[in-house]
């Protein structure tokens, strides 16, 4: 992949809607041209439309360079998440509570938070979940393999991290599917093909959020009269026998950040992986020659390369200079996270996709600081884990259409995918 510049500097809008369904070499043109001319720009904010009633505000700084964006995840006492982390647009701040939870937190709040919520994230908590993602990846495999061709997103790449978060948690697999809809609709909130034609989107995401909430109410409910030793137990006992405590509210909000944070994010990079595995069938070979040898750069690779989340934002909480450029108290920031993995700086050769690339220092789980992602090892395992599956029993599999991309840009989203296999057998 090439980027394409065609738009000058001036032409380029990052907040028209427009910018984000063209093709993504044209992104990426003009990402690179932010990245040598402006690389900390403002931006006017997206216009909502009529069917989302948020005033506009008052613009954006865009950082696109990986240097500016690694000061600013390390500084976040000036650069803070509290007034929201997850959209450019003000949300309301009950909104950013209740999807957001500790992701739209500072300290000595955030701490706390993470604090508890980390014990379900430990080595050893992982370990115990490890069976499992091996489990449940065969099982993913076998419902496809007799077909010879299936939808790569929905029916591969999906489910595997849908179905480990539920597991984590405790929830019958009875309500997977009602789990995958509800989040699909809080983050495709601009994707009419997630979003289900809602007349009024944020109304619908704020509803599918309730219904999760709900759910994990029943759940704790469950689990205080019945113990068992899945996540949601964990943190109800943290909850009930430590100081620290997350209220019945906070344990929905974890739940709707797990949800929406664990499984669309995995999902992508398990689909940008294969789609550019089959676009490069030489670092494919590399791979296939040497799995378990290759993996853990490969996998460093693919978060690279998908960069599942586009950018997170950050609010200036006092009148700073950042590289000459000055930020004033109440600036709101975006981190591209996207663009600075694609920093020329940085990575040698960034479009090419290089599955022993080392160093590779990318961003794809956040810059370093207190945000960086909870569940990146989580996250390299169900990744190390489906591609080991594909390797072993589609090994030749390929991608027979154009992904269909999520419009959207916060998450780098693939909605559908065709592909085709020889067939196999199910596992015994
Ligand atoms: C390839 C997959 C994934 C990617 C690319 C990814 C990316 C990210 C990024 C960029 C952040 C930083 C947010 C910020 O800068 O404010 C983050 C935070 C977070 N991620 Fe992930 N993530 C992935 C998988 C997961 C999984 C599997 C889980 C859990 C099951 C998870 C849970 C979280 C949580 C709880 C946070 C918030 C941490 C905090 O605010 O302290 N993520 N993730």
């Amino acid at each position: 992949m090439q980027p394409r510049r065609t738009k000058t500097l001036e032409e380029i809008q990052l907040s028209d809607p427009e910018f984000w369904t063209a093709p993504i070499e044209e992104r990426e043109g003009a990402f690179a041209t932010l990245r040598e001319l402006d690389p900390i720009r403002f931006f006017q904010e997206m216009e909502m439309p009529p069917e989302i009633p948020l005033p506009k505000g008052p613009g954006y700084w865009a950082l696109t360079k990986h240097r500016h964006i690694l000061e600013a995840s390390r500084t976040p006492e000036i650069f803070c998440s509290g007034k929201g982390a997850t959209s450019t647009v003000d949300l309301p701040p009950e909104m950013n509570e209740f999807f957001g939870g500790m992701i739209n937190m500072d300290d000595p709040r955030h701490s706390v938070q993470r604090r508890i919520i980390s014990r379900g994230f430990t080595p050893g908590a992982l370990q115990r979940i490890v069976g499992g993602v091996d489990e449940r990846a065969r099982r993913i495999i076998d419902r496809v393999i007799d077909k010879g061709e299936c939808d790569f997103v929905t029916e591969i790449a999906a489910p595997l991290p849908l179905e480990i978060i539920c597991d984590m948690m405790g929830i019958p697999e009875s309500q997977n599917q009602f789990v995958f809809e509800r989040s699909n609709l809080i983050l495709g909130l601009g994707d009419p093909d997630y979003n289900l034609g809602a007349q009024n989107p944020i109304v619908a995401a704020m509803t599918a959020g309730t219904e999760l909430a709900a759910l994990m109410r029943e759940m704790a409910e469950s689990r205080r009269k019945n113990p068992t030793d899945d996540l949601t137990s964990g943190l109800i006992h943290a909850a009930e026998g430590d100081d620290d405590i997350l209220t019945d509210a906070e344990l929905a909000s974890f739940f709707i950040l797990l949800v929406v944070a664990g499984n669309e994010t995995t999902r992508n990079a398990i689909s940008h992986g294969m789609k550019a595995l089959c676009d490069d069938p030489d670092e494919r070979r590399k791979w296939a020659a040497d799995f378990e040898g290759v993996a853990p750069t490969a996998i460093e690779e693919i978060v690279r390369w998908a960069s599942p989340v586009i950018y997170m934002r950050r609010t200036v909480t006092r009148d700073t200079v950042l590289d000459g450029q000055p930020l004033a108290a109440g600036d709101k920031v975006a981190l591209w996270y996207a663009s600075a993995n694609r920093d020329e700086e940085v990575f040698p050769d960034p479009f090419r996709f290089d599955v022993t690339r080392t160093p590779n220092e990318h961003v794809g789980f956040g810059g370093p600081g207190p945000h960086f992602c909870l569940g990146a090892n989580l996250a390299r395992r169900e990744i190390r884990v489906m591609f080991r599956q594909i390797f072993e029993r589609l090994p030749d599999l390929e991608i027979t259409g154009e992904p269909e991309r999520l419009a959207s840009n916060f998450v780098h989203g693939i909605k559908r995918m065709p592909c085709r296999f020889t067939p196999g057998r199910a596992a015994a």
